[in-house]
């Protein structure tokens, strides 16, 4: 299916702008991204991209914009293109691997209405606040000693790689039961997964290949299916009551679930569900070390503690985009986006739209209320919303009493990333309490 995004009469965002939205070097700089995205909101809210080696694509700045788009999944679909923005190249590269689809994952981002509901379904229940809650004590055993390991640092650490990367992954995998001794090889493969635009993160292998990022999330792919094949197994002769369970014998129409849903399903909670948690985690300390009221605040008053998750998620932004294509003729904003368009939705962008947040550049844990939309909207909003906030809001509480003060030890770097990422590293100095 080509894409039919015409620029025909439909505004044409300057090249230098449409450049740096797409290219995944502008998010390793907050000021480069985020001064595209106001110039956008400001001029062009929705305006279409022509980059070369991409579909031309609109793309969609503006909170109110980005909200009309994803809560109707009927007229804007996720999957009829590839979800996430990638080159022709590397689509091309999926649809070889695949048979001629650009759809690399049988999972909910790449599900449509009826189908992604009958599959959304079969967890729903599960990520729901009140069952959740129930897992409140064993979350926090983790986060206390996770806590335990960054005092041991004694007073100087990498907040990203010695602390905030691990637990949020040792809280998913415990839930899902996957061995501690095995953790270090998920956070490898999701690293690829989502990392394979940043040099730094690329397997050696296609390292300078044109497509690196389409062969390495496939390479990654296949390791993580090889690994979860084993383990399903595992748990549909031995059912524990865990989400890896859950999902493993689980029936859609009647019959067991097929093998690639259920490793979509896996992959997709595996991956999404922690490095967008770590990423939230460093960019609320982040927030504080740069506008330290916030810090004062919140240690004398722990209540503040679900404000600065809001904040730090709102501030983080850590999925950058999503993909969608309008089924039919329609209207956004004025704009008439035909059938088969392909839109970019901007969640950072949105995140910082004046129009709804007062001095959105400013990380304030009060700011009430938080309208973000860090999570998505509608029927693909995010599953694992209401986990993300419990772990942070149980980390931050172990936290902070055992901390007076800490700063920047040198300067905060983010991945290189136009999808999942956020900071790579943010060198801090602490004063134990
Ligand atoms: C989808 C953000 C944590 C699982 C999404 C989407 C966003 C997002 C923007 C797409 C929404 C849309 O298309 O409208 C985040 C952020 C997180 C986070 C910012 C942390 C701060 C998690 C966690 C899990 C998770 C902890 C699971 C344990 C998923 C899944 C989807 C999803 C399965 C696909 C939902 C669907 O298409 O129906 N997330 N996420 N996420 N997220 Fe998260």
């Amino acid at each position: 299916m080509a894409s039919a995004t015409q620029t025909t009469s439909r505004p044409l965002i300057p090249q230098h702008i449409a450049e740096t939205v797409i290219a995944a070097k502008s998010y390793a700089d907050d000021a480069v991204i985020y001064d595209a995205f106001k110039w956008l909101r400001e001029n062009m809210p929705l305006g279409v991209a022509e980059v070369e080696g991409y579909d031309p694509i609109w793309i969609v700045t503006r909170h109110a914009d980005i909200r009309t788009v994803e809560k109707d999944a009927k007229l804007f679909h996720n999957a009829d293109f590839n979800p996430i923005l990638n080159d022709r190249a590397s689509d091309a590269f999926t649809r070889e691997m695949t048979g001629g689809s650009v759809s690399g994952l049988a999972s909910l981002t790449y599900m449509d209405p009826p189908v992604h509901q009958q599959y959304r379904m079969l967890t729903a229940n599960w990520f729901l606040p009140g069952k959740i809650s129930k897992l409140e004590d064993q979350i926090r055993e983790l986060a206390r000693k996770s806590v335990e390991n960054f005092l041991s640092f004694d007073g100087e650490c990498d907040f990203v790689r010695d602390f905030a990367l691990h637990y949020p992954l040792r809280v998913i995998m415990t839930l899902f039961g996957v061995p501690p001794e095995d953790e270090p090889k998920m956070l490898k493969l999701t690293q690829e997964f989502f990392g394979g635009h940043d040099p730094e993160e690329q397997r050696e292998e296609v390292k300078e290949d044109p497509v690196a990022a389409a062969k390495m999330w496939a390479a990654a792919l296949e390791d993580f299916f090889q690994y979860f094949d084993v383990l399903a197994e595992k748990r549909r002769a031995e059912p524990r009551d865990d989400l890896l369970t859950l999902i493993a014998n689980s029936r859609i129409n009647g019959a067991p679930i097929g093998r690639d849903e259920a490793n979509g399903y896996f992959v997709a909670i595996a991956t999404a569900g922690h490095d967008t948690t770590s990423s939230s985690v460093a960019g609320g300390m982040h927030g504080m070390i740069e506008f330290p009221q916030n810090f004062e605040k919140v240690k004398a008053d722990p209540s503040l503690i679900p404000g600065l998750v809001d904040e730090a998620i709102r501030w983080t932004s850590p999925v950058k985009h999503f993909m969608r294509n309008a089924t039919q003729d329609t209207e956004v904003s004025g704009q008439a986006i035909k059938a088969m368009d392909r839109l970019m939705v901007c969640y950072p962008s949105g995140n910082r739209d004046e129009a709804v947040f007062e001095n959105p550049d400013r990380f304030d844990i009060t700011r009430s209320p938080n309208r973000h939309i860090a999570f998505g909207f509608g029927q693909h909003m995010c599953l694992g919303q209401h986990l993300a906030k419990l772990e942070m809001r149980i980390l931050f509480e172990e936290l902070l009493p055992h901390i007076s003060s800490i700063e920047l030890a040198g300067p905060p770097r983010l991945v290189e990333t136009n999808f999942v990422g956020g900071y790579k590293s943010l060198p801090v100095r602490f004063r134990k309490a």
